[in-house]
């Protein structure tokens, strides 16, 4: 029988032990009463949504679930998850009724789809639990504390269905040390939680941190945080010296199928998009911007190109197709038709990272993993 594995292109391998260990040194470094809510969000940055979820409720330290579409969710829910799972983002209008049927907990920064959502939850004769988002500086969802917050009380007074159990924020810089913005972003989501409890309402969950948030400010702990990346093995303070040892659990591979000699002068690619300076070999490997290698890691500019690893060495990337990827591999010795090319992890003594590729292509993270399409194959196992 034909293995899946034998026929992908491109592998995907998580490690499910790194991953449950990056889960557990990041339990050990909050308070013990510190929930947490592991935001599972776009395909688990690329890991893959269900497969995460398993495996995070595995390790029996995560307490509740978060994605940031009502899909996800669903998805989740379809697959036998029944615990406490909110989204985190907008929701499509017909949406809401599968919001109500799966008992999703939803973020409540708008009078007008909280009526609609009341509606629908008295009509199945429920009551739907929904957190208050606060816009503490990020001006992306939510209500500012204030006029805005007081409507939306007032407003929300009248909808017995619907418990507000919940406040959250989000922080705009929270990587940065000096934590001016951050502190000013917490300053008014306190007050607005003052509004809020001085408005009668007792709130059981209240939430603002991130990754960066939950290393850089124990402030922004209350009493239930948000992590994505530091699951993943990411921490802003990059590679050996992020501060709570993590280890990235993904490593991202592919193969040579082919090599070109290109003379001085000659181009590769489509639109001669490399062009030779001196005499070369190109190396031909079996993944392409398809499978979410980012296009913006490959310019004209060499040097400044995403880099693989092959046969222990690092090589740039210096054209991209959607199924193909050119490699200049002039400098290794002996390349040739299979070689493994590593696109993320390690090999030897050498090492491709996330924080790399995100700062030559100028993204983020959650960026570059969740970019990482469905076409690799996923695989759950250890590696080193
Ligand atoms: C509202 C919210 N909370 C938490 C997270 C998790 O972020 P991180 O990967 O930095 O932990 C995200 C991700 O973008 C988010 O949008």
């Amino acid at each position: 029988m034909i293995n899946q594995e034998d026929l992908a292109n491109c592998l995907v391998t998580i490690d499910p032990e790194k991953f449950h260990n990056n889960i557990r040194k990041v339990r050990e470094y909050l308070d013990p009463e510190t929930k947490i809510m592991y935001v599972i969000k776009s395909m688990g940055y690329g890991h893959g949504l269900l497969e995460m979820a398993d495996l995070a409720l595995q390790s029996g330290l995560i307490d509740m679930l978060a994605t940031a579409t009502v899909e996800e969710a669903v998805s989740l829910r379809q697959n036998g998850f029944q615990g406490f799972l909110m989204i985190l983002a907008g929701i499509p209008k017909k949406a809401l009724p599968a919001v109500v049927q799966h008992d999703l907990v939803t973020a409540c920064y708008n009078l007008e789809t909280a009526q609609t959502l009341n509606q629908m939850a008295k009509d199945a004769d429920k009551v739907l639990s929904v957190h208050l988002k606060i816009d503490s500086g990020m001006h992306r969802l939510g209500v500012a504390p204030g006029s805005e917050l007081e409507f939306l009380l007032e407003g929300l007074k009248k909808l017995e269905n619907l418990k507000v159990e919940g406040v959250f924020t989000h922080l705009a810089n929270a990587d940065e040390a000096d934590e001016i913005v951050s502190n000013a972003q917490l300053d008014l989501f306190e007050e607005a939680i003052e509004q809020i409890k001085a408005a009668g309402l007792s709130l059981r969950w209240i939430h603002a941190a991130g990754s960066d948030a939950i290393i850089v400010s124990r402030r922004s702990h209350y009493n239930l945080v948000r992590p994505a990346a530091l699951f993943y093995g990411y921490d802003t303070a990059e590679g050996e010296f992020n501060r709570l040892k993590l280890e990235p659990v993904l490593r991202w591979t592919s193969f040579i199928t082919h090599t070109r000699r290109v003379k001085k002068g000659e181009t590769a690619g489509y639109g001669g998009f490399f062009q030779a300076k001196k005499d070369s070999i190109i190396a031909i490997a079996g993944f392409g911007s398809s499978d979410g290698y980012l296009r913006s890691l490959v310019s004209k500019q060499v040097e400044k190109n995403g880099q693989v690893i092959i046969r222990g060495q690092r090589a740039p990337v210096v054209a991209i197709c959607m199924d193909q990827t050119l490699i200049d591999v002039t400098h290794i010795e002996g390349v040739k038709t299979y070689d493994e090319v590593v696109i993320l992890g390690k090999s030897g003594n050498q090492e491709i990272d996330v924080y790399e590729l995100l700062k030559r292509s100028g993204t983020s993270v959650g960026n570059v993993l969740a970019a990482i399409s469905k076409r690799p194959l996923r695989i759950y196992r250890s590696f080193n």
